[in-house]
């Protein structure tokens, strides 16, 4: 695989590197994208279901999709893709791990220094005051998990138009504006605040480089698009990057 030497000076000159993963990444491992059409749900549209008012209206239709992806991603493993991005954090001392991923793949890959922007599908938290549920969530029976408080018992994700954690948030921002190396991979690159870090990263004069299968919004500003599997292409990236 050819890269580009400006890539590869960047690559071993920089100190600080930041990595934003979307649900590409996670592809490989057997996880359907929110864009795939997927058999069992194949009529439902992802990008309603994952609504307040999706919840509001259909609880038990929103709580049996997520059943069906939390049970989906406890029989999956991580990819190369995954582990790839744990080698690549083990050479810099500034390294941060930005993901849109519900699926906690990374962390069961290894990486250490993550910030998940949109929550982690395994949590489940109350609808109304925010308090940790730990319980497991089962449909069966009728009813749905209730909080002490009344509340129903939703899945600790961010969904459209909710706002993001603020710490990850923040620390997402703060990593970006001081980024030589930014990589873009296995995202879409059109759900912001997330889509709008690797412009950020651009504009402060960092390397970016984007991972994917398909031309994305930020294909034409990026410094280097490699198009391909990041399962495939990440391994390449560790291979240069030598011991
Ligand atoms: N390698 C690299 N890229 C891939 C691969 C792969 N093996 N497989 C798919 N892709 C790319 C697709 O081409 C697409 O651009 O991954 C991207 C997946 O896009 P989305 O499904 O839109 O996922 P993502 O960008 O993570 O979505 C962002 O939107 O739906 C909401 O909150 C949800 O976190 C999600 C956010």
């Amino acid at each position: 695989m050819d890269f580009p030497q400006a890539f590869l000076d960047v690559l071993h000159a920089a100190k600080r590197v930041v990595v934003l993963t979307g649900a590409g990444i996670s592809k490989e491992s057997g996880v359907p994208t929110f864009r795939d059409k997927d058999g069992l749900w194949a009529r439902y549209d992802p990008l309603e279901l994952a609504t307040v008012q999706a919840f509001l209206d259909n609880p038990r239709l929103v709580w049996e999709w997520y059943l069906y992806r939390r049970n989906l991603i406890r029989d999956v493993s991580p990819n190369p893709g995954h582990l790839a991005l744990v080698e690549i954090e083990k050479h810099y001392d500034d390294f941060t791990l930005i993901t849109q991923n519900v699926d906690g793949l990374h962390r069961r890959a290894g990486s250490e220094n993550i910030l998940e922007l949109h929550g982690n599908i395994v949590l489940s938290k109350c609808f109304e005051c925010g308090a940790r549920f730990d319980g497991e969530v089962t449909l069966e029976g009728g009813g749905l998990p209730s909080c002490h408080c009344g509340g129903r018992i939703r899945p600790d994700v961010v969904w459209f138009g909710e706002t993001l954690p603020e710490k990850a948030l923040s620390g997402a921002f703060e990593a970006t504006n001081r980024a030589e190396l930014f990589l873009s991979i296995g995202t879409s690159a059109l759900v912001h605040p997330a889509a709008s870090m690797p412009l950020v990263a651009k504009q402060i004069g960092a390397y970016l480089v984007e991972v994917n299968l398909e031309p994305t919004p930020l294909t034409g500003v990026c410094d280097f698009y490699v198009h391909g599997k990041s399962g495939e292409i990440l391994p390449e990236i560790v291979k240069r990057l030598g011991p």
